[in-house]
């Protein structure tokens, strides 16, 4: 049975106590059909695909991807078993930061096609029952969006400039900038503009790059525009928005420096409180929307970047956003320890306002799974000197095929970002001349930048482009591919029962179809279950004697008996878990308590 638009599974909002999760006598057994439906919230449990439109297949032989390309690819998609999907911006824009420059959100940049083409892919999409994430950008827009080019163009102190952050500089002259904020791609976070005349003129805020003006959210204008383009894709078909560095819109306009150790909501550009005024007028435009066929639930999807998982969790309540992603989880070593205070420490953050988890291992701004899995240090950090570093491929791809099967069987929404159910590694020896992530070229090359997670997809044959391209097409992709990316492909993965891609598929057939996947109950296990469960190997049970067990001990681990294999991420050696191996178990006896 596959999960459609109009009928998907519905499970619970997570409740250990129903369980007698936190009872000293819990058994694993006691974990029953204990699912009771829950209401249209298909962003609670579903698996979300996020495409990069750029790099994920090219439709009319540009060497660049397309949504021409997407709409040929949707049956890999659908065979794959995914329920949504998310593409990073399709809008027009310069592409000085990937897209998420906008120039114009009602039309798409002529390099990915036109409205009409992503007007049929929404419902091409649909009709396999897959729905449509986009992505807004409301901290910025591109410089060449037509409200910062009339704000160029007029005064200081005009209206035309109200819309953003421009300001006099500090000192005798104004040469100064008028805060010392960092900047997210390193350098500067001010530009000084030049006077028709020649002279220096006011300075204007961007917290990215200077092609990506920040917009002022204290004027009205700013927050109807959002909300009207939150309407126009909604009413495209659109289920979902993603909601690019949702926690930066507002900035104080006083414009402090940054105290040492700032409170809650007293950083000057950071997670101020005044924010969720914006997101609950957000939530009143989704909620317009929400009992229109087929789609129901229209959600709100944060990217919020914040080491407080309290404030992080603030964003999603009732009245707010649906769902964010969870970075907390995504930046974490592949430790056991690491990896269980993460799932506790988000789980706890989101029980009391009754929001889902999500999990994610990579996406567009961050190292590919594989090659920050074999890394000695496999965390993740923005801005670190991160080239060269050695990683071992086959450790790192044996410990993402754990972490897929791992986050898979967590209770929440799964992101899969493009490549990754290929294995795909970071391609790290990318030319310098093509690189063209701003990260890289702003932080003078100290962050390699995000362009070795996006090189476009290997499909088949046995040399690039890998049938990125039409058959036949010559032109160069934007990014070159390895040229031994044969063994990465599509074509020879569905050939190999052992590769990534069947494992995903696998994976992604059982979350499908097994009620206790997705949304629903959660418990750890322990040694009182059974030997061994405990901080070095991560056991834990869901609904209908379903378990999850990873094994980071180094040593092979006796599984419990009573149990049956539904899926393992590497073979199970002589009876035994291996070590950086994940099992997905159901209990094949369910004795009935008796105290
Ligand atoms: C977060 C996006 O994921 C990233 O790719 C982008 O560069 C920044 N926000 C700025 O929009």
């Amino acid at each position: 049975m596959s999960r459609t638009v109009e009928h998907h599974k519905t499970t619970a909002v997570d409740s250990p106590e129903a369980l007698g999760a936190e009872t000293p006598e819990a058994s694993i057994d006691a974990l029953g059909t204990l699912l009771t439906p829950s209401a249209n919230s298909w962003w609670r449990g579903d698996t979300i695909y996020q495409i990069y439109p750029r790099s994920f297949a090219d439709g009319n032989g540009d060497g660049t991807g397309d949504l021409r390309g997407v709409r040929q690819r949707l049956p890999y998609l659908k065979e794959l078993g995914i329920n949504a999907i998310w593409y990073t911006p399709w809008y027009e824009s310069p592409l000085a930061d990937g897209g998420y420059d906008v120039a114009d959100y009602r039309r798409i940049d002529p390099a990915f096609g036109d409205l009409a083409e992503a007007e049929a892919l929404i419902q091409d999409a649909l009709a396999l029952g897959i729905r449509t994430i986009v992505d807004v950008v409301p901290n910025h827009v591109s410089a060449a969006h037509r409200w910062f080019q009339q704000a160029l163009a007029a005064e200081p102190g005009s209206p035309e400039r109200a819309r953003f952050w421009f300001h006099p500089g500090l000192g005798e002259n104004g040469d100064q900038p008028p805060t010392h904020w960092p900047n997210n791609f390193a350098g500067p976070t001010w530009t000084r503009l030049t006077n028709e005349d020649g002279t220096p003129g006011e300075w204007y805020l961007h917290l990215f790059d200077p092609e990506q003006p920040d917009l002022n959210w204290s004027h009205p204008e700013v927050v109807q525009e959002h909300e009207d383009i939150l309407r126009f894709w909604f009413d495209r078909g659109v289920a979902g928005i993603r909601i690019d560095s949702a926690a930066l819109l507002v900035k104080d306009p006083a414009l402090p420096e940054i105290p040492e150790n700032p409170g809650p909501g007293e950083h000057p550009n950071t997670d101020r409180d005044e924010l969720h005024t914006i997101y609950r007028g957000w939530r009143r435009v989704a909620e317009e929307y929400r009992d229109r066929a087929p789609l129901g639930g229209r959600a709100l999807i944060g990217e919020i970047w914040l080491p407080d998982a309290e404030r992080f969790a603030a964003y999603l309540r009732p009245d707010e956003m649906h769902t964010a992603f969870n970075f907390d989880f995504m930046t974490r070593q592949w430790k056991a320890e690491e990896l269980r205070a993460s799932i506790d420490l988000m789980r706890d953050a989101h029980a009391p306002i009754g929001a889902p988890c999500t999990w994610v291992l990579s996406n567009h701004d961050v190292t590919r799974v594989v090659t920050r899995y074999g890394r000695e240090d496999s965390s993740f950090e923005f801005l670190k000197k991160r080239r060269g570093i050695p990683t071992d491929l086959a450790l790192g791809t044996r410990r993402a095929r754990a972490a897929a099967l791992l986050t898979a069987a967590l209770p929440g929404s799964l992101y899969i970002w493009q490549g990754d159910e290929l294995g795909l590694p970071e391609v790290e020896d990318l030319p310098d001349e093509e690189r063209q992530d701003p990260m890289y070229h702003r932080s003078n090359g100290v962050d390699p930048g995000r362009d070795g997670c996006r090189v476009p997809l290997p499909w088949s044959g046995q040399e690039p482009p890998f049938g990125f391209e039409p058959e036949g097409s010559t032109a160069p992709t934007w990014l070159s591919q390895p040229a031994d990316w044969n063994t990465y492909t599509v074509e020879a993965q569905r050939k190999d029962p052992g590769s990534m891609l069947n494992l995903y598929r696998r994976m992604l057939e059982f979350r499908e179809r097994d009620a206790a996947l997705g949304d629903g109950p959660f418990r750890w296990l322990t040694a009182s279950d059974h030997a061994g469960f405990g901080p070095e190997v991560l056991a834990f049970a869901r609904a209908d004697g379903f378990i999850s067990v990873t094994n980071f001990s180094g040593e092979p681990f006796a599984l419990p008996e009573r149990a049956q294999l539904l899926l393992s991420s590497s073979p199970l050696e002589g009876g035994l878990l291996p070590a950086d191996t994940t099992a997905w178990l159901r209990l094949t006896q369910h004795p009935s308590r008796t105290n």
